[in-house]
């Protein structure tokens, strides 16, 4: 490791020599901190060497291949380039066309890129079952080693969101989503048939669709997974989505229903 970090001697590589599994996270945040246009190459150069032991010290194992490491533009550019998303310097170092193009307009362009990958239901019903989307919520498994890469994955949502009033063990990573749709108009089964019979303009409808199927169209570096798209870093055999298209209207309706846990 020391060989490793030899030539770069700010004070975050002594620190993140410390532990390897801390040394990665560390790195990745002295590379954030570091802004001056001049350090990008050298970042780039330390970005690979910290990505090569990273590769080497992985193995695929059951569905969770090493392909898991490459990175799609969206995963590149927020762990790189998030926080100089208001300068206009180069970003060179990582997309070599886009040179002059400031850090805002390329966020932008992959952003519209995550936008364009949400599409509206087959059948263009938009709702499920509130009481599976309550259990796909609170179910945190899917898409480790020992999973089956064809079981179906659990949503996680509690683990970031606060999401019903007997629920006491929730996350607060996200947003409480205690009321979602009472706090949003839908306050009678009335309102309700109201809104499904305008799914496919209701802005509402439209947003909580979106987000669910792919958060990172409205917000680029959220923390919110992408439940309802491919990563296209990913191998054709490994690329579904954490969830299905029919998970996704369960928890559609947990969230809209005035019936569920989440209106109560
Ligand atoms: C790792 C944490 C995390 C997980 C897991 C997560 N979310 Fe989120 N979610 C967030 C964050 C953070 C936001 C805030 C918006 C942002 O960052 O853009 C958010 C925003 C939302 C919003 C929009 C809220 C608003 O008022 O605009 C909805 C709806 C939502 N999440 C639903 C879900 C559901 C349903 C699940 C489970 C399938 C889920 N989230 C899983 C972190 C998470």
């Amino acid at each position: 490791m020391h060989s490793l970090f030899s030539n770069y001697k700010s004070p975050c590589s002594v620190a993140a020599t410390v532990a390897f599994a801390a040394s990665v996270i560390l790195l990745t945040s002295c590379t954030l901190a570091r802004k001056n246009g001049d350090e990008i190459g050298e970042d780039a150069n330390l970005r690979a060497q910290t990505l090569s032991v990273i590769s080497e010290s992985f193995e695929t194992k059951g569905q969770a291949t090493v392909e898991r490491l490459n990175q799609d533009s969206t995963q590149r550019f927020c762990s790189t380039q998030r926080d100089l998303k208001n300068s206009t310097l180069s970003a060179s170092s990582i997309h070599n066309t886009l040179q002059t193009q400031s850090i805002s307009e390329l966020m932008e362009k992959i952003r519209l890129e995550n936008l364009a990958q949400i599409k509206p239901p087959a059948d263009s019903n938009y709702f499920g079952d509130f009481k599976r989307g309550e259990s796909i919520a609170q179910d945190g498994r899917g898409k480790t080693w020992t999973d089956r890469a064809d079981s179906p994955s659990g949503g996680n949502c509690y683990n970031c969101h606060r999401l019903s009033k007997s629920e006491l063990s929730y996350g607060t990573l996200g947003p409480s989503l205690y009321q979602y749709g009472k706090l949003r108009g839908i306050t009678s089964i009335e309102s309700f048939q109201e809104k499904l019979n305008s799914s496919s303009t209701d802005p509402i409808i439209q947003y909580t669709w979106g987000v669910l199927m792919n958060s990172k169209a409205f917000n680029l570096c959220t923390v919110m997974p992408r439940f309802g798209v491919s990563l296209n870093a990913q191998s054709k055999d490994h690329s579904a989505p954490i969830l299905n298209e029919q998970q996704i209207k369960d928890l559609m309706s947990l969230l809209l229903d005035p019936r569920s846990a989440v209106n109560d």
